[in-house]
């Protein structure tokens, strides 16, 4: 059997895909290693959200061409966002002897048996169809205890940005059916969360199944099943939705809602079709609704144009909203965009590093904030395993999100426990039993 060794970079999605892809080529005869020097087929699972992402898969393609020259016949793999957006100039490097988009996953076995010295493969059509729903996917996670599920691709949202909707395609939802079937089975071989994935997952929609309504169907295939989503979008978010999940406490009290910007002149030129008062708003509705929901969110600074007096309203809002926690970022102009074509990058790099800074200092606080409310608290935690520093420690989350680690060796991975917390770092709440 021909060993596939694959790394995965980029989003949860990704991650998603390269178990479908495991699971496609598992069907085609080929075994999985994740011992790079035994592998026949190379591959990488590529990014393309930001210009640092690409980078850093240059340099592994570079690193996977020295295992490449030393094992002749050894084939080097581009699939992904990566594959979707350089297509052709991806071969050109000489460096690579397949490119498949991520839509293309299906044609893999076929792909790498037409491979033969000289003969690089390309696939990056993109589908209006393909959600993989009747795959299973291999799961890649040791551990056993959490399961990401993608309920739909693609996007349509069109944020000017953003390079998604180009690598990806337009947006389709997978048959709630086979959503809630796989979630059945992960409950069956002893996971105890799920994360449903889609880019938008607030759009989702098959036949008459809304998020909503799939959100309530998968919660009931067990109370022991613990549920979480990622990523709502904050035009979307619906007031059905925030209803449904308060309803079902094995959904997990966690909401990823990226604002982006706190100025409305920003939102207006990233096309995300709300302004600020609309996001504090719903920001309010989850609260009012569940109060112990976490709020998570995702920022650009330093977009096309932005001034200080922009920047300094993203710093307001964060203190207003009062995050958990925030993915920080400084605009990286992708070709192509609506922003590439349309806006100059023109914030110079020192100004985009300083806001980045700024925001990143602000949100330590916030969330060292966040973990101070949570002191004397009681939560359930769902065990993940040994703590990382110290193994007569327990680590696992609570359904807001939130890293827990307690002194315990009794409880095993997938088991619920009460603790209470005592002392919090800005990313640990450190407890003991309750
Ligand atoms: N530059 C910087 N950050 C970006 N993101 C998306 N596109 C870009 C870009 N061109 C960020 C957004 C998004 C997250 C996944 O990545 O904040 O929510
Ligand atoms: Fe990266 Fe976006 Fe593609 Fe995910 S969808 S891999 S974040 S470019």
């Amino acid at each position: 059997m021909k060993k596939v060794y694959i790394e995965t970079y980029g989003c949860q999605m990704n991650v998603a895909d390269t178990e479908v892809i495991f699971s496609i080529l598992s069907g085609a005869g080929f075994e999985r290693t994740e011992d790079i020097s035994a592998a026949d087929v190379i591959m990488a699972n590529t990014c393309s959200i930001r210009d640092n992402a690409e980078q850093r898969i240059w340099g592994r393609i570079d690193s996977f061409n020295t295992v490449r020259k030393s094992r002749p016949g050894t084939v080097v793999g581009i699939l992904g966002c990566m594959a979707e957006r350089l297509k052709d100039a991806l071969l050109d490097s000489g460096k690579v002897d397949l490119v498949a988009g991520p839509d293309a996953y299906r044609n893999l076995p076929s792909l790498l048996a037409a491979i033969s010295d000289g003969h690089p493969q390309i696939d990056v059509e993109l589908s209006r169809e393909e959600t993989y729903g009747d795959i299973s996917p291999v799961r890649i996670d040791k551990g056993g205890v959490s399961a990401f599920i993608s309920i739909m691709r693609g996007c349509n949202n069109v944020c000017s940005y953003c390079v998604v909707p180009y690598t990806r395609g337009a947006e389709r939802s997978r048959d709630w059916k086979s959503i809630v079937r796989e979630a059945c089975d992960c409950f069956a071989s002893g996971y105890r969360e799920i994360t449903l994935l889609g880019q938008n997952v607030d759009s989702y929609l098959f036949e008459d199944v809304d998020f909503a309504d799939l959100l309530a169907k998968v919660a009931e295939v067990s109370p022991l099943l613990r549920v979480r989503f990622s990523t709502s979008h904050p035009k979307d978010i619906s007031d059905k939705l925030i209803e449904t999940m308060a309803r079902y406490p094995n959904i997990c009290r966690q909401i990823h809602l990226p604002v982006q910007s706190g100025s409305d002149r920003i939102l207006e030129k990233m096309r995300r079709r709300y302004n600020r008062e609309w996001y504090l708003g719903r920001v309010h509705k989850i609260r009012e609704v569940m109060p112990d929901c976490g709020i998570s969110t995702d920022a650009i600074v330093g977009f096309c144009s932005e001034t200080e007096e922009e920047f300094r309203d993203t710093l307001s809002l964060f203190e207003e909203v009062g995050y958990d926690s925030a993915f920080m970022f400084f605009y990286s102009e992708r070709p192509g965009t609506l922003a590439a074509r349309n806006y100059p990058d023109d914030v110079p790099q020192e100004v985009k590093n300083r806001r980045l800074e700024e925001l990143i200092a602000l949100q330590n606080r916030l969330s060292l904030e966040s973990n101070r409310r949570d002191l004397g608290r009681e939560f359930e935690v769902l065990v993940e395993g040994p703590s990382k520093k110290n193994p007569d420690e327990l680590c696992g989350r609570n359904s807001q999100g939130k890293m827990c680690v307690w002194p315990d060796t009794s409880h095993k991975p997938g088991e619920y426990v009460r603790v209470r917390v005592l002392d919090c770092t800005q990313a640990t709440l450190l407890c003991r039993e309750a």
